[in-house]
């Protein structure tokens, strides 16, 4: 969305001086445009991990990573948490806002409508190895639904809404159905009469032979868990969403490109990546306090693994809320988790320690979800598909409003080049070792 200025920079670079418009956001964050940088100086910028660079302008997600704020559409991640279900947020983040009780109902039918998958896509389980992750089955699932539901792929009028709210529905069987696969039990299909969350805790738990396959506490847990994850401006998967998607790619082949960039253990896959460090503590023994001095020693590749964070400077928002969900799942099962105990414990001794409070190192989002994820019975690496699911209408609203942005060009970054010079080639017989 183009951009009102404010005021603005000058760059001065040899005799030339740049004017570059200064524009301000909402919540009144500013940017400056270097829109015309390089054609008016010859020079760009170098932003490794483009860690203060703006990609685009967004009106879906506010983070404030200093106050330790996250609003999706302007509601507060917490009071969306407490008084709406997941299907809410998902309405919101990809229509812009929260549903009357009319539209959640049709909505909440359109989904229960399109949970099934096609037939033949279901063979494609039986192909994949046993110890497949469920990641690389969701990825590869979703960029086949393409196939399957080719209009998108071919820009013909497709529904749009249409198109997300399969997707959204689809997401979760599929990530259903490769559990299931993972454990040799049969399939179980989606039901009419269950809703979203339920459908899903359905679809992973019941069999046969389990009589009650799930809780009201863990529906309500993941509905909140999955609204923690739904969106989150734009970190690396986004990212990696709206460069798909600003080449002209369709919807499945963007959601499945960013399925891939969230598998990575510093993104979205270090839900997984801290249940292995707890588990390994407390298999070990480990000394907590000689944990956090190999997550401090730079010459140790380990890092605390759900600590940190590129955008919060202070407490993540939905760890706090994570935190107290994961106590009452713990509760309710009436079980007690040495893992929990663990990570209470890892927490205290690093907030007290300098090198996390001079780093402004807090928990994030991935420190306590998979603990929850755990004692509900979901195995460890299933975790990051629990964050894919959650995610996805934010992935999905990122898309459309690229999609929708005048302003969108195709994502091309420049480069600093510092290989050899020009050279020319030898004869093969010349050429040396
Ligand atoms: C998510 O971007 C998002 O919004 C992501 C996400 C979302 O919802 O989409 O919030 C989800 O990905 C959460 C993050 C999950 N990842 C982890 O928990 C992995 C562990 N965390 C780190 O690897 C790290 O904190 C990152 C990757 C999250 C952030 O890395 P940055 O911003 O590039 O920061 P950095 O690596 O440059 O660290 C700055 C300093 C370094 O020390 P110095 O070189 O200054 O001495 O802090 C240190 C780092 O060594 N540091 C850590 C640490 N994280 C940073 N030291 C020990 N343990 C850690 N976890």
């Amino acid at each position: 969305m183009p951009l009102e200025p404010i005021g603005q920079a000058t760059i001065k670079i040899d005799e030339h001086e740049l004017a570059c418009p200064i524009f301000r956001g909402s919540e009144g964050e500013r940017a400056i445009d270097i829109s015309k940088l390089r054609k008016e100086t010859g020079t760009i910028t170098y932003d490794p991990g483009f860690m203060n660079t703006g990609s685009c302008s967004s009106a879906i997600t506010f983070i404030d990573g200093e106050k330790g704020i996250l609003r999706y559409r302007g509601y507060d991640v917490a009071d969306l948490a407490e008084n709406c279900e997941f299907i809410e947020v998902a309405y919101l983040l990809t229509r812009g806002s929260l549903p009357t009780a009319e539209q959640k109902s049709r909505y909440s039918g359109l989904l229960n409508q399109h949970s099934m998958i096609h037939e033949d896509m279901r063979e494609f389980f039986s192909h994949y190895p046993e110890h497949s992750h469920p990641m690389a089955i969701l990825s590869a699932m979703v960029v086949s639904l393409s196939s399957f539901y080719p209009e998108l792929g071919q820009n013909r009028h497709e529904d749009l809404d249409m198109t997300v709210t399969r997707l959204i529905s689809k997401l979760r069987t599929i990530a259903a159905f490769s559990y299931k696969k993972s454990i040799g039990e049969p399939a179980v299909y989606p039901r009419h009469d269950f809703k979203y969350c339920e459908n899903f805790l359905n679809m992973m738990f019941s069999s046969p032979v389990r009589k009650e396959p799930f809780t009201p506490v863990m529906v309500e847990a993941t509905n909140k868990l999955l609204i923690l994850h739904a969106d989150h401006e734009q970190n690396c998967s986004a990212s990696v969403v709206r460069a798909v998607g600003s080449s002209g790619a369709n919807l499945y082949a963007s959601i499945s490109a960013g399925i891939c960039a969230l598998w990575g253990p510093l993104h979205g896959g270090a839900n997984e990546h801290v249940i292995r460090m707890l588990v390994d503590i407390h298999a070990r023994g480990t000394k907590v306090k000689e944990v956090i001095a190999r997550a401090k020693d730079p010459r140790h590749p380990f890092r605390l693994m759900g600590f940190g964070h590129r955008v919060y400077k202070s407490y993540d928002p939905r760890a706090r809320i994570a935190k107290e969900l994961c106590q009452k799942v713990i509760a309710a099962n009436n079980t007690h988790d040495p893992l929990l105990d663990i990570a209470q414990e890892l927490e205290a001794e690093a907030l007290a320690d300098p090198y996390f409070q001079d780093r402004n190192l807090y928990p994030n989002v991935d420190f306590y979800t998979g603990l929850t994820y755990r004692e509900m019975g979901i195995p460890t690496n299933m975790f990051t598909v629990m964050f894919a699911i959650g995610r996805l209408p934010g992935w999905i609203a990122q898309w459309l409003e690229l999609k929708n942005d005048t302003e969108t060009r195709i994502a091309r970054p420049r480069q600093v080049y510092t290989g050899p010079n020009v050279r020319t080639v030898d004869p093969i017989e010349n050429r040396e070792d």
